[in-house]
């Protein structure tokens, strides 16, 4: 055996041609699980792609470095799965582009945070996490509430993402920017756009509290009452995510 290397050494061409066989196994690993990525990843058939809106609040999270304290990838550990409900499934970050799984957790989890509080909870708990967690190390966003949103780029994002295979419409590029408008304010005329082209279950509502403006925070709530509720894939038994 070490005679062999020994030889193997003084010889530059077997050598280089050893270490990329040696090497491929490696990569060989990698590569053959992809053959079969259709069986590992399950359908979900309802599945919605984000609204403008809530495209928007995820921009602003990745701005803002949420990511860099919270993950949104519930492992299948027994203690993670009892804090945070059914482990993430593959499917369910189908339209995250970058996706944000994250690799530390200063703070909790985030992946199937929508619907756990309430609106104004959060938009208390970021213009300062003390007044409603005293013992919490997370910095204030206060900005968000004054800062007014910027739509005039939406399309061009919902174009970019479409690039990368989020199915939108081309119904629902041209309308970005007042589907934005619409979902945070009710009883507009720019709502119904919004529930006819994302269909009936969206979240339409003054996010902030107020209907007459469009902040940042009332796209950066909008998109945290949405994690982990863009399909209920999860919500069925394991056996039958895959039918
Ligand atoms: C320095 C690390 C840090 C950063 C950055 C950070 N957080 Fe937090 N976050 C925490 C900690 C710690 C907690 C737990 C205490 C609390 O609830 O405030 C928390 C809690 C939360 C919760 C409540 C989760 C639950 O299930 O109770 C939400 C929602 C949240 N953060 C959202 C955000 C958003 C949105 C951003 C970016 C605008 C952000 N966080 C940035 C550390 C951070």
């Amino acid at each position: 055996m070490f005679g062999f290397h020994y030889r193997l050494e003084r010889k530059s061409i077997g050598l280089v041609l050893m270490i990329v066989a040696v090497a491929s196994v490696g990569g060989l690993f990698e590569i053959a699980p992809l053959f079969t990525i259709h069986q590992t990843v399950e359908a979900a058939p309802n599945m919605r792609v984000y609204t403008p809106l809530e495209l928007a609040g995820r921009n602003i999270y990745i701005r803002e470095g949420c990511y860099a304290c919270h993950s949104q990838m519930i492992r299948t550990l027994r203690d993670e799965v009892e804090r945070y409900g059914h482990y993430s499934l593959a499917v369910e970050s189908k339209y995250d582009h970058p996706m944000l799984w994250g690799s530390k957790r200063t703070g909790p989890d985030l992946a199937r945070l929508g619907g756990k509080y309430s609106d104004e909870w959060h938009v208390v708990h970021l213009n300062n996490p003390r007044d409603v967690v005293p013992e919490s190390v997370m910095p204030a966003y206060a900005w968000l509430s004054r800062n007014e949103l910027r739509v005039d780029d939406l399309s061009g994002h919902l174009k970019a993402q479409r690039a990368v295979g989020v199915p939108y419409t081309d119904d629902m590029i041209a309308n970005a920017p007042t589907d934005a408008y619409g979902q945070a304010a009710p009883d507009s005329t720019a709502a119904e756009g919004v529930s006819s082209r994302y269909g009936k279950e969206t979240n339409i509502r003054a996010f902030d509290g107020k209907p007459n403006q469009l902040t940042e925070m009332d796209a950066l709530v909008a998109y945290l009452q949405i994690l982990g509720r863009l399909t209920d894939v999860a919500g069925k038994p394991v056996a039958a995510a895959g039918e």
